[in-house]
């Protein structure tokens, strides 16, 4: 099935109904009160689901579905959440790749209180860039993205793009045993490593589900890295498609055609162009195969491709004066339990400081502090053989260079650093605040992989 623009915000109108969680309770959920004003109403809960047939998983989510609700508004306009916790636990909604301001990122004791149980707290920001983001708390990381604390929020071009079809796909390993049990979100043996991987590969909360997509038609395929921990080496195999964004932002389109490592927190635009009715195609992450892609009749469509993607109102770095400033990725050997960290193990540095999730009363100093306005070029370097998918709050960077691969440079909110790699991004620090910089491996994120760069 493939959507329309008109067939996804109808589909929005309808009534969720939110099954009996863990906590016994039952919600009955309304759509936004005000459509036109991105007015959203989104409640994160306990949710028993089904991800392996006959099997019961005690999930969270947002707005009683996995993927939580998709949230939709146009590029330049306010968007609008309350969110409500009835979780057992506190929680925040984090905007994962949008530019606004510090108060509404999510995170906890920088941006705000976390909403404790049964509280709501209302987040409003203008969405300046267009394309595919998404939402997650940044609070108990790795067990709360872990149970499917995630959404996609799509912000649409002003004016209509060249696609008229288009379908969000999200990536997720569960990590759940064969009974539908969850297993440990965060093994330390694991975190010092690759990080905790899940065992059951999803799209959109299905093993390995079939996907029909009209036949002829071209289908811009949004795919969303929501995992805690994989990177996928997404291909596939045989068909015609073009890149036209990364993580959000447009970009020239190309073709697809190789293998594209889509880290934890990173997003992809494909177009694709159905095949004829009959036809399967595989999704695969490397050689296994995540989805298929189907297709059915359903008349005649357009087979040019789509003009590229209007480009989003970020600042173009100043190169000749930027300043540089180096970030090292590290890996040490197991470091006493950090008293920041409710006593977790940390297991690497940025910069020789290990820093994990904020809490009360503990202030880690910032790891560079940037002058409002200026340009900025931030030398990443892996000191490890893990890859780390390192991602910047409230900022949008060009990747300049890598020593490892060819860069046509982009903008993009999170780099996926490869074993051993130095590269190069800039940026205007154009957004005043305490801003996140953390390898989106929620296990090394939680382990020391986490500090921030405040502008002002
Ligand atoms: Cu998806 Cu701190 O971010
Ligand atoms: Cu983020
Ligand atoms: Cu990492």
């Amino acid at each position: 099935m493939s959507f329309t623009r008109r067939q996804v915000l109808g589909g929005l109108a309808s009534l969720a109904v939110v099954g009996v969680g863990a906590g016994g309770a039952r919600w009955w959920l309304g759509r936004p009160v005000i459509a036109a004003e991105h007015d959203y109403e989104l409640i994160a809960a306990p949710l028993d689901i089904e991800l392996i047939p006959g099997h019961v998983t005690p999930a969270l989510t947002y707005n009683g579905r996995f993927p939580g609700q998709e949230i939709r508004v146009r590029q330049g306009e306010w968007l609008r959440v309350r969110f409500t916790n009835h979780l057992g636990q506190p929680t925040t909604i984090h905007w994962h790749g949008i530019r606004l301001p510090i108060a509404m990122d999510g995170v906890p004791f920088i941006s705000q209180a976390p909403v404790l149980p049964g509280e709501s707290f209302v987040y409003q920001f203008k969405t300046p860039d267009a394309g595919s983001y998404w939402y997650h708390p940044h609070v108990a990381s790795s067990e709360q993205l872990g149970r499917g604390l995630e959404g996609p929020l799509i912000v649409e071009e002003r004016e209509p793009t060249g696609f008229a079809h288009e379908m969000t796909l999200c990536l997720k390993n569960w990590h759940v045993d064969k009974d539908g049990a969850f297993t440990a979100f965060s093994i330390p043996r694991e975190a010092a490593r690759v990080g905790t991987l899940g065992r059951l590969t999803t799209v959109n909360g299905q093993h390995a589900p079939v996907i029909e997509l009209a036949a002829g038609a071209i289908v811009r395929l949004r795919i969303l890295n929501v995992d805690n921990t994989a990177t996928y080496r997404l291909n596939l195999p045989g068909v015609e498609a073009r890149i036209y964004a990364l993580d959000g932002h447009p970009v020239e389109p190309r073709p697809f055609e190789e293998e594209y490592l889509l880290g934890p927190g990173m997003r992809i635009d494909l177009a694709y162009k159905v095949p004829p009715a009959g036809t399967t195609v595989s999704l695969r992450n490397g050689p296994l195969r995540l989805a298929t892609l189907g297709s059915v009749d359903q008349g005649t469509h357009t087979t040019e491709w789509p003009r590229p993607l209007p480009a989003n109102p970020v600042s173009e770095p100043d190169l000749a004066t930027a300043e540089t400033l180096a970030f090292r990725f590290e890996w040490v050997a197991t470091l006493a339990g950090d008293p920041g960290n409710c006593g977790k193990a940390m297991y690497w540095q940025i910069n020789g400081q290990a820093g994990g999730e904020h809490k009360e009363g503990v202030e880690h100093p910032p790891l560079a502090k940037l002058t409002l306005g200026k340009s900025y070029i931030f030398e990443f370097r892996n000191m490890a053989q893990y890859l780390h998918p390192v991602h910047l709050h409230g900022l949008t960077f060009k990747v300049l260079s890598s020593d490892r691969h060819r860069i046509i440079p982009y903008f993009t909110d999170t780099y996926l650093l490869g074993k051993n790699e130095t590269a190069r991004v800039a940026l205007v620090a154009d957004n005043p605040g305490k801003w996140m910089l953390h390898c989106h491996v929620i296990d090394h994120m939680e382990t020391g992989l986490m500090g921030t760069i405040e502008v002002s």
